[in-house]
């Protein structure tokens, strides 16, 4: 899963930089090895289903929200990496929303509904998430004004 992540941001650092072949090699390579994490998850018995997928995922965004990155926030204000500390505090005002929405989801799911195909919209510099009808003004974690946000389709 992190050699798929890191191989798709290589990609638009290639892109970025003018490199179209590269780029495009390591948005392939990023498709060979999400196949081999599949496997991999299947091999696992990791493959199971929404419901489940929900409660592991809400425990994860609990868990970064409550303890993992406030916890790396006090290191990283400690050693003064203040880029960290923006990104981290980005992070966790992101992950709030996600636990707040994977919660809701399982609470319909558990009724045996599905959730309303709604509009998310995803800041492209700090990755916060938004939900409804249009996306903000600006950003709520990180200020950046609306072009900055992406539709996911
Ligand atoms: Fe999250
Ligand atoms: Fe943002």
């Amino acid at each position: 899963c992190s050699a798929f992540r890191k191989y798709l941001l290589y990609s638009e650092i290639a892109e970025n930089e003018g490199f179209h072949g590269i780029s495009k090699l390591f948005k392939a390579a990023a498709s060979s090895e999400f196949y081999h994490s599949k496997n991999m998850f299947i091999a696992a018995g990791r493959y199971s289903n929404t419901l489940q997928n929900l409660a592991e995922s809400i425990k994860t965004e609990k868990s970064e929200a409550e303890i993992i990155y406030p916890s790396n926030i006090n290191l990283t204000e400690k050693e003064k990496s203040l880029t960290a500390v923006t990104s981290y505090k980005n992070a966790l005002d992101a992950e709030k929303v996600h636990f707040k929405l994977f919660n809701e989801a399982a609470e319909q799911l558990k009724k045996g509904n599905d959730i309303p195909l709604q509009k998310y919209f995803i800041c492209s510099r700090c990755g916060y998430m938004t939900y409804g009808d249009k996306q903000p003004a600006r950003c709520p974690a990180c200020g950046a004004d609306m072009f900055k946000f992406i539709e996911e389709k």
